[in-house]
């Protein structure tokens, strides 16, 4: 039987650190604040904002939401994350996605600027993550990293199988693991022969927003399974993408759906507005 990953515990302890570092910044006069801009009704982009308003609220830092008309234009969004670039006392900028089909995706991603980009989607914090460059880290990738540590689960000459290639998780994830040595494989819908690729894989990651997509005749006995899937079952239930009862059996570390990864993209997010707070006063 696998040991579960407890992700609510790690990020607790990441949160309590960072809670440090604002009472440190607060001494010197300096408020970390995070704005965050919501389009639309979309419910779980609603359980997801609130979720970072609540880690904001125990970790000291001052947030603020932006709500906005699920008919707002490109243009009007524009103006909004403007002001926010130009606002002294907003370190921190995050737009939740998906944006409703009207708006340019890219060209907001573009316009936040990449000292305030705490999602680090913008291209020259992407670039800098291909350079290895100390920066702001995009948080789920960067959140699966910090549990691997905190395990001592060492990745240097590991085989990494990530299954999913989003500029969100696939990618970064592939780059951060490239970085601490392991050998990394990106999968993806169109790989042929997936089971045979992922059977190799010492640290399985999976991000593809499919429940049950990855069985326990595709993992190597003994692997680490990091499950990025939020999806819901057909009850409803929130669930990732591992058949977790199955190859629990067979892995021996695994993170589980919910309070796995979850928790840590919320952590890091907060670490991320701490960091970007610092950049901006140094
Ligand atoms: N929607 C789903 N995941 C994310 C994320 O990490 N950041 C933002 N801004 N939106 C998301």
């Amino acid at each position: 039987m696998a040991q579960i990953i407890d992700g609510k515990a790690v990020a607790q302890a990441v949160k309590e650190n960072v809670a440090r570092k604002v009472e440190q910044l607060q001494e010197r006069g300096i408020r970390p604040c995070l704005a965050v801009i919501i389009i639309g009704d979309d419910p779980a982009s609603r359980t997801y904002v609130n979720n970072k308003k609540k880690a904001c609220e125990a970790t000291g830092i001052l947030s603020k939401e932006i709500s906005l008309d699920k008919e707002t234009t490109t243009e009007q969004l524009l103006n909004v994350i403007n002001e926010l670039n130009d606002d002294m006392s907003v370190h921190g900028i995050l737009c939740q996605l998906p944006l409703p089909k009207q708006i340019d995706e890219n060209k907001i991603i573009a316009a936040i600027s990449p000292e305030k980009d705490v999602d680090a989607f913008h291209a020259l914090n992407v670039g800098r993550l291909f350079q290895g460059v100390q920066n702001l880290q995009p948080c789920t990738p960067s959140g699966v990293i910090v549990l691997l540590d905190y395990y001592g689960l060492p990745i240097e000459g590991k085989n990494c199988v990530i299954i999913g290639r989003s500029n969100i998780v696939g990618k970064p994830m592939a780059m951060l693991l490239l970085q601490r040595n392991g050998t990394v494989t990106v999968a993806h819908s169109k790989t042929a022969d997936l089971k045979a690729i992922t059977g190799m894989a010492d640290i399985l990651i999976s991000a593809v927003g499919k429940p049950g997509f990855v069985t326990a005749d595709m993992v190597k006995e003994g692997a680490i399974v990091i499950d990025v899937g939020i999806n819901r079952d057909e009850q409803g239930k929130l669930c990732g993408d591992v058949c977790f009862d199955e190859v629990e059996k067979k892995a021996s570390f695994i993170t589980p759906v919910p309070g796995g990864v979850g928790p840590m993209t919320v952590a890091m997010l907060m670490e991320n507005t701490v960091r970007a707070a610092r950049l901006q006063y140094q």
